[in-house]
């Protein structure tokens, strides 16, 4: 029996709702442990912004989407005394060992800790699907199902007006969100940031279509692709704590050139945070339930420094610095099956 506490850090997605239902179910019930919720990421260990979880307050939750505990992207690294404020607080409050919930950024700094002799467990979640050692995180399927979901409503607006549509998603680094719904949306390109693009070549394989009697196309484009020459600056670069630029702009950007040089009317959808928000998809509230389980049975067991990761269909633990060491950017072979459809 022993004081755990939890966090929700950096952009948040769908399932860690039930990540959290399913640390507070298993640590009270069967362990019999007190479960203390840090309030917006590690914002809430630096400034000591606790609630305490019961079943009974975390019921009726494994459908919602977003996190009762809130999200921020604060780093205590760039914090004044951010380290120390995190120990003492963490102190004050009796907590033996903290599970952290998030993705490269929010894991970064529990690897951190955890080498500083903090007692962590990592959660792996993003959207993006692009942390390493797990083949999967949660959030990932719902953003697909989202963006798949969105792709079908362009394809009969696309074809009603003869016209190209760009559809923006998400994925800074990566690719998988992009390329998972153009496969299953059935797009004729696909821009990943793994891929340096020349807009020519898209061009053609727009106008490839049209000579094939198909005046209409959807290209998909990562937030994060870029032109393989001449990289364009996007947009204003405001940055957060963990140095990111904000994304978006791509899709402009093509749609202006595609219909310039094609000569086809060309639209974007930029979905942004849609896809980040509603309600996970069954399969994310499997995955999301199980790590929680699972990280749970690890602060249980004592092994700290550990991140909880699906790997084929088992739920094992890694090394913390594993999962953020290097992150998992496209698989080519997926990306190849998604060129057969180009154009
Ligand atoms: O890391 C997840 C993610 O959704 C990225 O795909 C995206 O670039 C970023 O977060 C957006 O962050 P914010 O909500 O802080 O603008």
């Amino acid at each position: 029996m022993a004081r755990i506490g939890i966090l929700t850090g950096g952009g948040d997605c769908p399932g860690l709702n039930a990540v959290i239902r399913g640390v507070v179910r298993k640590g009270v019930n069967e362990y019999g442990h007190a479960i203390v919720g840090y309030r917006d990421g590690w914002r809430g260990p630096l400034t000591n912004n606790v609630i305490h979880l019961t079943p009974d307050n975390t019921s009726g939750i494994l459908h919602r989407g977003g996190t009762i505990l809130g999200s921020s992207r604060t780093n205590p690294f760039k914090e004044e005394r951010g380290v120390e404020r995190v120990k003492e607080n963490l102190d004050a409050e009796k907590i033996e060992a903290l599970i952290a919930v998030g993705g490269e950024d929010t894991l970064g700094v529990a690897d951190k800790l955890a080498s500083e002799g903090v007692n962590v467990v990592g959660v792996p979640k993003t959207i993006d699907n692009d942390l390493s050692a797990t083949d999967y995180t949660f959030g990932f399927n719902t953003a697909v199902q989202t963006c798949t979901d969105a792709l079908d409503r362009l394809h009969t607006t696309a074809e009603s007006h003869n016209r190209v549509i760009v559809l923006e998603v998400m994925g800074r680094h990566a690719g998988w969100i992009a390329t998972y719904s153009g496969i299953a949306g059935g797009a004729d390109v696909i821009l990943v940031p793994e891929r340096p693009f020349d807009i020519e070549e898209v061009c053609e394989h727009i106008r490839h279509r049209h000579q094939k009697g198909r005046f209409f196309s959807i290209v998909v484009v990562a937030e994060g692709a870029k032109p393989a020459e001449g990289t364009e600056s996007l947009q204003e670069e405001a940055t957060d704590s963990f140095g990111h630029v904000r994304l978006g702009g791509i899709g402009g950007m093509l749609e202006r050139e595609i219909e310039e040089r094609t000569g086809f009317e060309t639209r974007v959808t930029t979905l942004g945070h849609i896809q980040r928000g509603g309600t996970p998809t069954a399969f994310d509230r499997v995955l999301a339930t199980r790590f929680g389980i699972n990280a749970i049975d690890a602060v249980s067991d004592g092994d700290y420094g550990k991140m909880v990761a699906l790997q084929g269909t088992a739920i094992v633990r890694v090394p913390l610095a594993e999962g953020v060491g290097e992150l998992k950017t496209l698989d080519p072979e997926l990306y190849a099956t998604a060129e057969v459809f180009f154009g």
